[in-house]
């Protein structure tokens, strides 16, 4: 994990690197740190804690005249989160400054090498061995920078996007990536580095995405050129226009990311709909699914894999492509899938769903299926991110950059993918009719101010949050599309306010969770009324015999569930295959609000981070 930050120009870096590790803050945030160099000398500060504290201890050191800089904002994983372990790290003899993200996997016998030949090492990081590691080759083969970097990293197990600076040549930077996202942003006789390309939005619109195994050097005026670090073979740089801009990320008047994403739903799914959905014509257009018609057809089945809330927008995908395209699902772990040799077939669909599109699991995960013949379909929200560059086909969600840790508006719009892709399946396999498909796009189009009327009034919703911010567990149940939806609410609430919760299919409570029903457990029901409603109802009913406080989630004019429950927060009434959408909102905005009163830092909930790119 980690995010890193690098400027090579004409500038004072300062700015560019705090403003740019802030972006990516959501890569984690335990330690930070920066170097500032010119061609005379570096500097390097580093705290344990968040990017701010780094921008205030900088604030306290003079300034002088900078032209090269790098950041990084840390999520420990070798080390504890101390300010010796922050990076940049400095090797041995002073000359090289590194900023790595990954992990390196041999590193504990590199370090023994290293420690034989003399090497000490001044923090705990796998990071630091890479990169006396890296100095170890240039004094003993006398290589410049470049090539060191290269003959280090083919000894190297493990993933890096990394920036390394040698202060022997003060006008380049060597980058390479393997397995962890690394975005070049090139401007007029500037370059600038990032894990992904929001660090740089402002300052250019061109940028190149390095692909595993890539290394560059940069310099100032001159044209960079990419090596593959195991061939040696130059590589065409492929220039892409960046689409984002920067009011897409920032809060935009919200107290929090998390709300700001919430409020921005209607208009994320409408753009995930857009050119997709054509309603007068009665057709949904997916143009991946289109060109790959036969194979979709001739599926044995989908195999879905992802991790986190896209695992969860996964069952809801298998309910909704069982249900009406008749192909059967199956919904994995993407850590487990790739560990357990899966029996794989050549005519499976595997559709790797991730908002980052650089989940390492989810990444790993969907390489094994694709050496194993499977056709590769990615649901990604970043475009170019690695996982929409590894599938053989994919769609974008188009949600814009999600920032707050807790996933929101990604996870709407995955749903929305997936109703799309079932509902053309459904079309293409004959399970629909062109009348009853037309039904559904026609409700379809209208969900976004459907939601939109619903974010107007959530204020009891606070209210019920007053009520139990101090509980200590809590259970959400559902059924059938809304089960799904029930394990993502439980996980919206424990990841921001730290109230262990679970999620349960409702059935299944009397198996376990009823035991722990009393009049201290708030229990969370989706009781849509097109849903095994009657069966639900029941649920209630033993709920409340047991003294739980129910708070239940229903469709717009519900009276059975209204008259039972402690508390009712009404959604649109809808198709069910639709009710996912609508009841992920109440669920989102109860976690937010509790996690407030209960003073968590909701964009950045501890030991979280946004984008997990190590296994
Ligand atoms: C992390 C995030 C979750 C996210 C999961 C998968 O755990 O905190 O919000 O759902 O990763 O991420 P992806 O980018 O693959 O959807």
């Amino acid at each position: 994990m980690c995010g890193i930050v690098a400027y090579i120009g004409e500038e004072h870096p300062e700015k560019i690197i705090i403003e740019g590790l802030q972006r990516l803050e959501y890569r984690g945030y335990d330690s930070a740190g920066i170097m500032l160099a010119n061609s005379d000398s570096y500097d390097i500060t580093k705290v344990a804690g968040k990017v701010e504290s780094l921008s205030n201890a900088l604030s306290e050191k003079p300034a002088a005249k900078m032209h090269i800089g790098m950041g990084h904002t840390r999520w420990a994983t070798h080390g504890k989160p101390t300010q010796n372990n922050a990076h940049p790290h400095v090797s041995q003899n002073g000359d090289l400054v590194l900023v790595h993200n990954g992990i390196i996997e041999n590193y504990s016998s590199l370090k023994e090498e290293l420690t034989n030949r003399g090497y000490s090492f001044q923090s705990d990081t796998d990071s630091e061995v890479l990169l006396n590691l890296i100095e170890d080759i240039q004094n003993r083969e006398g290589l410049k920078l470049g090539k060191a970097v290269q003959v280090a990293l083919q000894q190297v197990i493990g993933a890096y996007g990394l920036v390394v600076y040698d202060r022997k040549k003060p006008n380049e930077l060597v980058v390479a990536r393997l397995g962890s996202p690394l975005a070049i942003g090139i401007a007029e006789g500037a370059y600038f580095v990032g894990s992904d390309a929001t660090p740089f939005l402002e300052h250019t619109r061109k940028v190149i995405y390095l692909e595993d195994y890539e290394m560059a050097i940069l310099r100032t005026h001159k044209d960079l050129q990419i090596r593959n670090i195991k061939t040696d073979h130059k590589v065409a740089a492929y220039v892409e226009e960046l689409k984002w801009n920067l009011e897409n990320i920032q809060k935009g008047g919200y107290e929090h990311f998390m709300l700001k994403e919430i409020y921005e739903q209607p208009e994320a799914i409408r753009n995930t709909l857009r050119g997709r959905l054509l309603t007068k014509e009665g057709k949904i257009q997916i143009s991946a699914l289109n060109q790959h018609r036969d194979k979709f057809s001739n599926a044995r089945r989908i195999l879905i894999l992802a991790c986190g809330t896209s695992w969860h927008a996964g069952l809801v995908g298998e309910y909704l492509i069982e249900s009406f395209a008749r192909i059967p699902v199956e919904v994995e772990y993407a850590s487990e899938f790739r560990y357990r040799d899966p029996i794989i077939y050549k005519d499976d669909i595997v559709i790797g769903v991730s908002q980052s599109g650089e989940t390492a699991d989810t990444l790993a995960a969907l390489k094994i299926a694709q050496e194993q013949g499977a056709f590769i379909f990615g649901i990604c929200n970043v475009v170019g991110a690695s996982i929409s560059r590894l599938a053989d086909a994919g769609t974008f969600t188009h949600a814009g950059p999600e920032i707050g840790v807790a996933s929101t508006k990604a996870f709407t719009t995955q749903i929305t993918v997936f109703t799309l892709l079932a509902l053309e399946l459904a079309r293409i396999k004959g399970q629909l009719s062109d009348a009853e498909l037309r039904n559904y796009l026609f409700e379809l189009e209208n969900i976004p101010q459907e939601i939109e009327a619903f974010l107007e009034d959530i204020d009891h919703i606070k209210t019920i949050a007053e009520s139990y911010h101090t509980a200590d567990n809590c259970l959400y149940l559902g059924r059938g599309y809304n089960f799904p939806v029930a394990l993502e609410g439980a996980l919206k609430l424990k990841e921001i306010s730290y109230i262990h919760a679970e999620g349960y299919p409702a059935a299944e409570m009397k198996h376990g969770p009823i035991a722990l029903i009393d009049e201290n457990m708030p229990v969370i029901v989706i009781a849509t009324r097109k849903g095994h409603y009657e069966k639900i109802v029941s649920n209630i009913e033993e709920i409340k015999s047991r003294k739980g406080k129910i708070i239940a989630i229903v469709s717009e004019g519900d009276e059975a569930v209204k008259a039972l429950a402690d508390h009712v927060i009404e959604i649109p009434l809808s198709s069910e295959c639709f009710t996912p959408i609508f009841s992920t909102l109440p669920l989102q905005f109860l976690a937010y609000y509790i996690a407030i009163l209960r003073g968590c830092n909701v964009d950045q909930p501890r030991n979280l981070a946004k984008s997990v790119t190590v296994e």
